[in-house]
């Protein structure tokens, strides 16, 4: 059984995300979307959150797992006999970064390799970062995020501005 995992922030899951998922899940027999910890990043939704919406989005997926994790990615994909982690990769700007994190995961774990799927079109620019800019300044992005969790996203934002919620 080839098992993958699809390591993120999903701070918050976007189209984007959701695509390769979709895509990721034709070519696995299952597929673990885990959401990890970006020490480079100050995340909106805590851990446990962006791990609920996850699980909302891929419900129409029956060999998609999602989970949590907030240690090493190499490990984690050890302990669950995962051979493959799934990235994708969006125009220019990803490579850098995501070569130097293969290269990191494959000598922490030899047999692990990593399998980019590169965006489609429409989600070239897409990010998490993007949405949450425009969030915060109370855009629709709608189109950008699955419906599933769009009335979360925007009464987080919405929240935030009003001061009435703080970062977690
Ligand atoms: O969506 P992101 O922020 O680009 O995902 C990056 C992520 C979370 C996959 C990466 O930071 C990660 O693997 N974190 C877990 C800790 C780890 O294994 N770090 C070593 C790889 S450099």
């Amino acid at each position: 059984m080839k098992i993958a995992v699809y390591p993120g922030s999903f701070d918050p899951v976007t189209n984007g995300h959701l695509n390769i998922i979709e895509r990721a899940a034709r070519l696995f027999d299952e597929v673990i979307v885990c959401v990890m910890v970006n020490s480079e990043k100050r995340p909106m939704f805590s851990l446990e959150e962006r791990k609920r919406f996850l699980t909302r989005v891929t419900a129409h997926l029956p060999n998609v797992k999602v989970d949590a994790h907030a240690g090493l990615l190499a490990e984690y994909a050890q302990q669950h006999h995962c051979c493959t982690i799934i990235k994708g990769l969006r125009a220019g700007s990803d490579f850098e970064k995501e070569f130097q994190m293969a290269m990191i995961n494959r000598n922490l774990n030899p047999n692990l390799e990593s399998l980019f799927l590169t965006a489609e079109h429409q989600y070239m620019y897409l990010s998490s970062s993007a949405v949450k800019e425009l969030g915060g300044y109370g855009a629709d992005v709608s189109e950008f995020l699955p419906p599933e969790i769009v009335a979360d996203f925007q009464e987080r934002t919405r929240n935030i501005r009003n001061h009435k919620e703080a970062l977690p």
